[in-house]
């Protein structure tokens, strides 16, 4: 039997109707390791099937707008709640004219590109099938509904869009951001060049995100030509899944992967933090390293990299602006490490012993204990450019054994973690008035051994 008929008896009753919400029978804020529904359908009795499936079956899903509403006559409001809540799937009823309701899923779909559409609804024929996949939904299920084929089509939701991992239930991929508050520093050197070593030593899947929307440098670095970029990954969110990312992303002869900034630089302003957060975990569950240069201001952008990070490379030289620009940075990054300093690691670029600023000045500067230092090489940085091969691919330089040593560490995970370091502004406002008292060894190569910090 068509369950649609079970729309008559609460059809135009009391849950029914545009305006008409409810709050969800499951609570809010399903908690950090659930995706966030809404449903949006005027049946009640698909209504108590949906709420039984997810209560029964154990997926990590959890209904936080539900809109007792047909999809064709959503008020503003409606609109607005599936928007600010950010649901990442959104199931649909399109049951009562399937082909308004593909229209209205299409304006919700480009409303909440991050959602995953769900329709439910007659049988449609392969022609209106392709206008809902037109339309932007991912998965379609038949009436007559029953748990079972929602819980297979929200697993194979959960599944093309790398969320089972994200939920705690496979491996996430490790996300390494690169900052630098001043242009520069090398940033995006640093960043290809670890990625591609990363990639070499551990033949893990490793992609380079070119996050610094405006000016990113990273594919013409590496001589790969885009074809798509990280805005056109946005605007295609809705319907990603591995195969189509795939497409969108470029291989180096090295076997990194590169995910392109915009080719205009204009573009880069549409993008909100939630989106990136979004899709940076997207990323995390189809590659083990997602090494991300972001842009050298805090907006948004950057800032929703660095908050997920784990962890961040500040990357800077030692000249006073460079210094200045980072201090100035250092309270917004306590705040969106949660003022967690081990989450920072401080790599000094371009360094030279004889610098009149010293190491040991810099960390007194700064409140933070530098990592690493990479020698300031120009010549082999030439030569790089001048074959197209990158640093760590041309030669055992000493900046490229030093950028080898880097990855060697990430992949080791010892860097860092055996400094016990206070909170980055506990530390600031610690050191004022008193002056170091450390010995600083000296610095032979990257990285910087952590016994040298006393
Ligand atoms: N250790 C080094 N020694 C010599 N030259 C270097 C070193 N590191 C980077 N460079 C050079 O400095 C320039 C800037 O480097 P890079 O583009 O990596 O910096 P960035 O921080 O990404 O800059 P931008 O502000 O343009 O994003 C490049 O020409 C690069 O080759
Ligand atoms: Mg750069």
């Amino acid at each position: 039997m068509d369950t649609n008929v079970g729309i008559a008896p609460n059809g135009v009753g009391p849950t029914a109707g545009p305006g008409t919400g409810r709050g969800s029978s499951q609570g809010r804020g399903g908690g950090r390791n659930r995706l966030r529904a809404a449903l949006i359908t005027s049946d009640d009795r698909l209504r108590h099937t949906v709420f039984e499936t997810l209560r029964d079956s154990g997926l990590p899903v959890t209904v936080e707008v539900d809109i007792a509403a047909s999809i064709q006559f959503l008020a503003p409001e409606h609109l607005e709640r599936l928007r600010s809540t950010q649901a990442q799937i959104v199931i649909v009823d399109m049951s009562d004219d399937p082909e308004r309701a593909i229209r209205s899923a299409g304006a919700i779909a480009a409303g909440s590109p991050q959602s995953a559409l769900v329709g439910v609804g007659p049988e449609l024929d392969a022609t209106r099938l392709l206008d809902a996949m037109r339309a932007g939904l991912v998965e379609y299920i038949p009436r007559p509904v029953e748990g079972e084929s929602i819980r297979e089509a929200l697993g194979r939701v959960m599944h093309k869009r790398g969320w089972s991992g994200a939920l705690g239930n496979g491996s996430k991929g490790k996300l390494l951001a690169f900052f630098s508050p001043k242009g520069g520093s090398g940033s995006t050197s640093v960043v290809t060049n670890v990625g591609i070593e990363l990639h070499r030593l551990t033949g893990k899947k490793t992609l380079l995100v070119d996050l610094d929307l405006e000016l990113g440098e990273i594919a013409s670095m590496l001589g790969v030509r885009p074809r798509f970029h990280f805005i056109d990954l946005i605007r295609n969110f809705h319907r990603m899944d591995a195969d189509l990312l795939a497409s969108y992303i470029e291989s180096h002869e090295s076997g990194v992967h590169v995910l392109s900034a915009p080719f205009e630089p204009e573009i880069g302003e549409e993008v909100s933090g939630e989106h990136i957060a979004q899709i940076l975990g997207f990323l995390r569950d189809h590659y083990d390293y997602v090494l991300v240069d972001t842009s050298k201001s805090l907006a948004p952008a950057s800032l929703a990299a660095l908050q997920t990070a784990d962890p961040i490379f500040l990357v800077t030289n030692m000249d006073v602006p460079s210094l200045r620009n980072l201090k100035r940075c250092l309270p917004t990054l306590d705040r969106v490490t949660a003022g967690d300093p081990s989450r920072l690691r401080l790599v000094v670029n371009r360094f030279n012993p004889k610098s009149l600023v010293s190491l040991a000045d810099l960390e007194e500067t700064l409140g933070i204990e530098v990592d690493w230092t990479l020698t300031n090489d120009y010549g082999t940085v030439i030569e790089s450019i001048s074959t197209g091969r990158p640093l760590v691919l041309n030669g055992n330089s000493q900046f490229a054994n030093q950028l080898k040593d880097l990855a060697r560490d990430i992949v080791g995970g010892s860097a860092g973690a055996n400094k016990a370091k206070a909170s980055l502004i506990g530390r600031l406002v610690g050191r004022l008035g008193s002056k170091s008292k450390k010995n600083r060894a000296p610095v032979k190569s990257a990285p910087v051994e952590a016994s040298s910090h006393g």
